[in-house]
């Protein structure tokens, strides 16, 4: 399919979007952002949907996993990446503890993405467990994203970052709260690390669209997290993430050669550099001579 990109023609994405581009067989793109800048780049791409992924615990902010991302956290980042981008869907990603304690909260905490941070849509993780707080929140008007598989925000009881629903008990778990994510409202579904034809299956059996992380090429749609693809993380590399740049060793190359100029006094040069005019410059001199 030829996407259109001129300003002119292109529409706000929608979760409507979403599901006509499954009916058509369109596949979705979807990348994580978490400012200004990235958000900008993601967008002027034309790729459809922008994940403010809780992510930006490991990727933006260094922590070991995405546990200690607050709601504060999220909502900083959300309203800078709203401030960047406006065509693609804005998903705002719940974080650890925001939706899990009672379903007044859960709506209240999701309210809030769409309220305070411009965001479109929420994700949070998890299946059958997390039926009445999705219900709940979409009641309230806000579309939800599922999330299953490797959900990060259970790293503790899942015993790591490991591929998920790797035996015929474990996938037919997965494939029931698929079709209950859906029932509850959910109007898409993250798959994160799972086997392909699993997924490839849970995404032929419902109606609305998957986007695939780690889940092999049968979903709807793909997501990757942006500083991985870009080769900006490079503490570790899960194995379903491609590189599409070098980023960090470019980052890494321009401040070594900024350092070696400064330190050669060859940067600035003289057209980095702003000078006054020759009978001011002198006018000065005689003041501060007087
Ligand atoms: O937080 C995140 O970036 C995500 C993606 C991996 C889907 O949940």
């Amino acid at each position: 399919m030829s996407t259109d990109l001129s300003p002119s023609r292109r529409k706000k994405v929608t979760t409507r979007t979403f599901r006509r581009k499954k009916q058509r067989g369109e596949p979705i793109t979807m990348l994580t952002a978490y400012d200004y800048l990235s958000a900008r780049a993601v967008d002027q791409a034309g790729i459809d949907s922008i994940l403010v992924g809780d992510s930006l615990g490991m990727v933006v902010l260094g922590y070991e996993n995405t546990l200690p991302v607050t709601m504060e956290d999220m909502l900083h980042h959300c309203r800078a990446v709203a401030r960047g981008a406006r065509y693609a869907l804005l998903i705002g990603d719940m974080p650890f503890m925001s939706y899990q304690v009672s379903v007044e909260e859960a709506v209240r905490n999701a309210g809030r993405f769409l309220q305070e941070a411009g965001m479109d849509a929420v994700k949070l993780e998890g299946g059958r467990e997390r039926l009445d707080a999705i219900r709940a929140v979409v009641a309230a008007g806000i579309p939800v994203m599922g999330h299953l598989g490797l959900t990060p925000q259970s790293v503790h009881q899942l015993g790591g970052f490991g591929p998920q629903a790797l035996t015929a008990m474990a996938a037919r778990h997965l494939l029931k709260d698929a079709q209950l994510l859906e029932e509850a409202g959910c109007f898409s579904l993250v798959l994160e690390s799972i086997p392909a034809r699993l997924a490839a299956l849970i995404s032929q059996r419902l109606e609305i669209p998957t986007i695939g992380i780690g889940a092999g090429a049968g979903c709807d749609g793909q997501v990757l997290v942006t500083p991985d693809l870009l080769g900006l993380f490079e503490r570790f590399t899960p194995k379903f993430v491609k590189k599409y740049a070098d980023l960090h060793g470019e980052m890494v190359r321009a401040f070594t050669t900024f350092k070696a100029e400064v330190e050669a006094a060859t940067f600035p040069a003289p057209e980095h550099t702003v000078e006054m005019a020759a009978g001011e410059w002198e006018a000065l001199l005689q003041e501060i001579e007087e």
